[in-house]
């Protein structure tokens, strides 16, 4: 059992800890974002959905050999389902990322070149789907139907590249 010094000492030495924790954390902590810098970050997440939307087009000759585009199956990235993700996947015999499931999309009906999955442009494919199917539900079955295009603050998904969309600070 330990003496009563020594308790005394150890919570002494333990109050010290969480003080200097608490004073680190203080000098640590940062003021929220600006909305200058929110709309940085926003405007940064369009670039890749812009992106994004560019190579579920056509953007990258590479991606393709028999010149099919996600976009003629997925429109809007319809019954690409990303909020599905990660999930189990009968071709792979295991649960896999959504980036995956892109690359086995270049590769099979597109007969194309799988992208790097840490790439800014695999980002990109990402970034455009999943902005698409933000607040989506995830319904039994999913997979199994097309879903509709999705409806989102700017349109019915993106009629056209989207432009100029960096400019508010919505989250
Ligand atoms: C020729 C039509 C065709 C093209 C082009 C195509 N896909 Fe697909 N995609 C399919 C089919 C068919 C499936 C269903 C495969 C299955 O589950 O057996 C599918 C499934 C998917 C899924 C999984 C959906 C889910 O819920 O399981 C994703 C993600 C996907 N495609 C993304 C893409 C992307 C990204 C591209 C472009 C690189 C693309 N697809 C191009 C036909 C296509």
């Amino acid at each position: 059992m330990m003496s009563n010094t020594t308790m005394k000492t150890e919570w002494v030495v333990g109050m010290s800890v969480a003080a200097a924790l608490l004073a680190a954390g203080a000098t640590w902590a940062r003021p929220p974002f600006t909305p200058e810098e929110l709309a940085e970050q926003k405007a940064a997440l369009i670039e890749s959905v812009a992106r994004g939307y560019d190579l579920w087009h056509g953007a990258r000759a590479d991606m393709t050999t028999n010149g099919l585009a996600c976009g003629n199956c997925h429109p809007d990235t319809a019954a690409a389902n990303p909020q599905t993700f990660p999930k189990y996947m009968t071709m792979y015999g295991k649960v896999i990322p959504f980036r995956e499931m892109v690359n086995w999309c270049i590769e099979n009906p597109q007969a194309g070149a799988r992208l790097d999955v840490n790439s800014d442009d695999m980002v990109a494919m990402e970034a455009y789907a999943y902005y698409l199917h933000r607040g989506k539900e995830i319904t039994p079955g999913l997979a199994a139907y097309q879903t509709t295009p999705i409806v989102v603050e700017y349109g019915t998904g993106f009629a056209r590249k989207p432009t100029g969309l960096g400019v508010d600070t919505k989250p």
